[in-house]
């Protein structure tokens, strides 16, 4: 008998990391909904992806937005009868320059409202996604969770300056444990990544990484077999410290 097509989710699918992880599951053969914030740019991002011969679908949802996050959901539903796979990669950094000559990286000025945000982005969004999809995928008894988080969340290596976006992604990690704990034995796994420094409009133009090597692990966790890890952290396929 067939396999059935598994259906991907991939938030902040318009540009970056997430597009390419869209890119590289469509190749694979997974049905993938690319989530934009609007509906404008995920189809402006799926037409990219049909002049290089791959089809997807598209969707709105901001991550930040309990009410786009429910639309979401009763559209996989409606439409594919749940999901398969989610990765939740839209993410913000916020510690740009205030224009006043303050370090802008320096927890000593970093607003907390810039935290609040990163926060509601980067750790409530992968939050909010995980409990209106995951019960469709406990149901299916599949389903794999990829959280794209970052080096600079680990708490094994923390440094000074950027604490809204490391705490987001250190709580990210956190959230990661706990849902693959509570998931043990349901054939849903959970697991987080660090890209690395990757060239994106976040990573900025001296970055090392190519968006394909960034996504390389997400892909690799996205489509585990079932002896694969569950509630783990990893760089290049290979575990992390926390
Ligand atoms: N680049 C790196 O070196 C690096 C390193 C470590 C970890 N990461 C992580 O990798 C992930 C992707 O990063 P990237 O470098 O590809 O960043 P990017 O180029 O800045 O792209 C970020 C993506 O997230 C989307 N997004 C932001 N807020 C959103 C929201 N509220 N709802 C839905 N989508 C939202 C953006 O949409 P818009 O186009 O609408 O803004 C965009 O599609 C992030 O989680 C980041 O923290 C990146």
């Amino acid at each position: 008998m067939k396999a059935r097509t598994r259906v991907a989710v991939v938030t902040g699918g318009n540009r970056g990391i997430g597009f390419e992880i869209c890119r590289q599951l469509a190749a694979k053969g997974l049905r993938v909904v690319l989530t934009a914030r609007t509906l404008g740019k995920a189809r402006a991002a799926a037409v990219r992806l049909k002049h290089l011969g791959l089809a997807v679908d598209t969707a709105a949802l901001d991550v930040t937005d309990d009410a786009s996050v429910k639309r979401l959901a009763r559209f996989l539903l409606r439409n594919h009868g749940g999901v398969d796979v989610l990765v939740n990669n839209a993410g913000i950094y916020l510690e740009g320059g205030y224009g006043d000559g303050r370090d802008p990286l320096s927890v000593f000025h970093e607003p907390l409202a810039f935290v609040r945000r990163t926060m509601d982005t980067n750790l409530h969004g992968p939050y909010r996604l995980c409990q209106a999809l995951v019960p469709s995928m406990v149901a299916r008894g599949y389903g794999r969770v990829v959280n794209v988080s970052s080096g600079s969340g680990q708490l094994a290596d923390m440094d000074g300056r950027e604490a809204g976006y490391r705490m987001s992604k250190t709580a990210l990690n956190a959230l990661t444990r706990i849902w693959a704990k509570e998931l043990a034995g349901t054939g849903v796994k959970v697991n987080a990544l660090c890209p690395g420094w990757v060239r994106t409009d976040m990573g900025g133009p001296g970055a090392p990484r190519t968006v394909a090597q960034g996504a390389d692990t997400a892909i690799w966790l996205a489509t585990l077999p079932a002896r694969g890890p569950n509630g783990g952290f990893f760089r290049d396929r290979k575990p992390i410290p926390w």
